[in-house]
């Protein structure tokens, strides 16, 4: 893989403008894109053949493929290096009788063995399925149990939050940092490596096998599993190239970690496929570990997120002194809408304009951007790349003109589209609802140069931080509580987070509204499910707003919070 793509971007070396962008739009093809696939020509697909032993095969096993690093770690692995480590780890899974289709879950903190297992499972043709390190027990449970995975990576400090005897189908444990132990079916992944062999020929697959699952919320129901097949490196690798703008000797860092889409399509395949060396921080943030991060390794791509850049301008111009971040060329930015006051402290601070990039988990990849050597607009997503096709619909599909607010729709399909909803396929028809488009949930509308610019959710699902919290999946929570009789869950507005949980309970009988009990409903929050999922505000109310059938109006709680006229009150209780 190459330098293919001069010829059908329209970012890198030519002006993006307006005559440039249509001609782009008009001339694009996929099969250009397919061709730079070493399947292209044999028909063998597998995602870890082309992102890493392809690069070994064809001479470039010497580069450098990670740089690895946390508080008391820093390691860095070539091409080699992962192909080796990969292939031990697929061994180990097929001495275990575990291959392709199967669904196997990686439970563990950003760490270089994340990585290595990731790839592993992938060259066995198995399913990965990332989980973030925060996610407690129910969280953790409702993820295996719906997915049925057979196999489990984790180290022993997470694995205290697997209710294993509750999972039949998981039946193989791996331990990273842990001893073996055959009595409780637990394996050692250091002994296992260290005895299986480097050697191994991948599983050969169609484009429309299995590749990975994430999971995520929507505003009724448990998180849906979304699964992406392996067509989707098609995509992955060409918005590495015109989006990310990656060229063979860049430091390119995505700060989202693996159990969120992002960490695996822009922190896995993207640069992977494309070849570049992949900084990967382990630990928390901190302004001053992030912005050592860059200075370190002379990071000169950069993708993170509103909340992050927002924190970064927080801790303001002090935590800049004696930072040399000069090797930045490129930034990025997704997850929710980035304030155009942070496009501004990119420009003085940075020197750098961030991008900002619109897409889903839903969609694998990123659709509408703001792509190198474009004019930017600050405040919108950007415009639709080449080969893909958005709108504004009305409910009933139609067309909407400039600047009327919509749905904001995709002309299926694209390359890295989900396959499935796993086990839902009612859920994944909803998506599809009006024929020939994928129907994304966000409002938006787009202007008379084609830029779409977002304006909020269509449904109640709620983003913190960037992370997407299903109302519904906090409110089960909330009523598991002995105290809790019925709860409510919105996002409230807020300057650094975009939106904060907020809960609203009643309570039952015999308890009594008190600033402890809501510390003790949050933290049971926390426990049971994620420190992202619980309500950094709670408030008690003797009733909450019900329609006749029962259902609590989110719609209603919402304008209480805001002081809005609550509007179409007909179907309430009383
Ligand atoms: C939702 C998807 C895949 C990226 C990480 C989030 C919101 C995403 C933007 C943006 C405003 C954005 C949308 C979308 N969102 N990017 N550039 N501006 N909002 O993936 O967890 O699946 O969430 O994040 O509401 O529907 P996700």
């Amino acid at each position: 893989m190459g330098q293919v793509h001069s010829e059908i971007l329209p970012g890198r070396a030519k002006q993006a403008n307006m005559a440039d962008y249509s001609r782009a739009v008009s001339e694009f093809r996929w099969e250009d894109v397919e061709k730079s696939f070493s399947w292209y020509e044999s028909g063998k697909v597998n995602m870890a053949h082309e992102a890493i032993d392809r690069h070994v095969l064809e001479g470039r096993g010497a580069a450098t493929a990670l740089i690895y690093s946390d508080s008391a770690r820093e390691e860095m692995y070539t091409f080699s290096d992962l192909r080796e480590q990969s292939n031990r780890f697929g061994n180990v899974l097929r001495q275990h009788g575990i291959g392709r289709g199967d669904r196997v879950f990686i439970f563990m903190p950003r760490r270089p063995e994340l990585y290595f297992s990731l790839l592993g499972v992938l060259k066995v043709g198995a399913v990965a399925g990332p989980l973030f390190e925060a996610f407690m027990e129910t969280a953790v449970k409702d993820r295996l149990e719906d997915s049925g995975a057979v196999a489990l990576v984790t180290t022993p400090e997470l694995l205290q939050r697997v209710k294993r005897a509750e999972l039949p189908e998981l039946k193989h444990v791996f331990v990273v940092g842990g001893p073996s132990d055959g009595g409780q079916g637990l394996i050692s992944y250091e002994e296992a490596m260290a005895a299986a062999s480097a050697e191994l020929e991948p599983e050969w697959l169609s484009l429309e096998d299995g590749l990975i699952m994430h999971y995520t919320s929507g505003s009724t129901g448990k998180p849906k599993g979304v699964y992406h097949v392996q067509r989707a490196m098609i995509q992955h690798y060409y918005t590495g190239k015109i989006v990310l703008d990656l060229r063979p000797d860049d430091v390119y860092w995505c700060t989202a970690d693996p159990g969120w889409v992002t960490g695996t399509s822009y922190g896995i395949f993207a640069p992977w496929l494309n070849g570049v060396t992949n900084v990967v921080r382990g630990g928390r943030f901190s302004p001053q570990d992030w912005y050592k991060t860059i200075e370190r390794f002379g990071v000169t791509v950069w993708y993170s997120a509103p909340t992050a850049f927002r924190m970064l301008m927080g801790a303001g111009e002090a935590s800049l002194k004696d930072i040399d971040l000069s090797s930045l060329r490129h930034v990025l930015s997704v997850g929710e809408p980035l304030n155009p006051e942070v496009v501004r402290w990119g420009d003085k601070f940075y020197q750098q304009r961030i991008h900002d990039t619109w897409w889903m988990t839903e969609t694998g990849a990123q659709l509408i951007c703001n792509y190198p050597g474009m004019d930017i607009k600050p405040g919108s997503m950007g415009r639709p790349l080449p080969g893909i096709e958005a709108a504004i619909l009305d409910d009933r599909g139609n067309l909407l003109p400039p600047y009327a607010m919509g749905n904001l729709a995709i002309r299926t399909p694209w390359p890295s589209m989900m396959g499935k909803i796993w086990n839902n396929e009612a859920k994944y028809e909803e998506y599809f609802r009006i024929p020939g488009w994928y129907i994304s949930g966000d409002s938006a509308y787009m202007d008379e140069d084609g830029y779409f610019w977002f304006q909020g959710r269509i449904d109640d699902v709620i983003n913190s931080s960037g992370e997407r919290i299903g109302p519904f999946e906090v409110e089960s929570k909330l009523v598991e509580h002995p105290a809790v009789a019925e709860a409510g869950v919105i996002g409230k507005p807020d300057v650094m987070r975009g939106e904060i949980i907020k809960a609203f309970i009643s309570l039952r009988d015999g308890y009594f509204p008190t600033a402890e009990l809501k510390e003790e409903i949050a933290a049971f929050v926390k426990a049971g499910l994620s420190a992202h999922a619980a309500p950094r505000e709670i408030e008690f109310r003797e009733k909450l707003p019900k329609t006749r059938s029962g259902k609590i109006m989110r719609r209603v709680l919402k304008a209480w919070e805001l002081h809005l006229p609550a509007g179409d009150l007909s179907t309430i209780e009383d």
